[in-house]
């Protein structure tokens, strides 16, 4: 099983999204990665705040780099989960088929609450980070626990 989680910058929320489901699963059976629409900080490092939220929660985003969503992620990955609609959107116009389209779904839509969008961090306080970090467990575990 192959998933991979997506956001515009791929420094922020998918990074966090990453590491915990890696976390969560067996890493030998389930292969986790992350990229961004944008390509905008390619090859950088997750964003300082989401390394130091991740840490507190015992968990090292470190080895990850940025990298944008390419279509042919779509041929490597079975799931391709979407941070936002925003995103959806984006991955949606790459796909090549309806098979491609059908791998794309939004996170928060594995749990039953009102959220559809995991919120943007990038430019607010590290309150974001913790709300961000929150959502995304509270989805991992579900996941997980239908991966598991
Ligand atoms: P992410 O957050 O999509 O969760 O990684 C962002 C990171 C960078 C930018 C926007 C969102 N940016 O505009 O550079």
């Amino acid at each position: 099983m192959k998933i991979l989680m997506v956001c515009l910058g791929n420094i922020c929320r998918s990074p966090l999204a990453q590491g915990i489901l890696e976390s969560k699963v067996h890493t030998d059976r389930v292969y986790v990665d992350s990229a961004g629409t944008s390509g905008y900080h390619e090859g950088n490092l997750p964003d300082p705040r989401s390394i130091q939220t991740a840490k507190k929660y015992g968990i090292d985003i470190t080895s990850q780099r940025s990298r944008k969503f390419l279509a042919t992620d779509f041929d490597m990955f079975d799931v391709i989960y979407a941070m936002d609609e925003s995103n959806f959107e984006d991955i949606i116009q790459l796909s090549r088929n309806k098979e491609e389209a059908k791998k794309v779904k939004l996170i928060l839509d594995e749990l039953s609450n009102e959220d559809k969008n995991v919120p943007d961090p990038y430019h607010g306080g590290d309150q974001g980070f913790e709300n961000v970090y929150k959502m995304l467990e509270e989805a991992c575990e579900l996941i997980a626990s239908k991966l598991n």
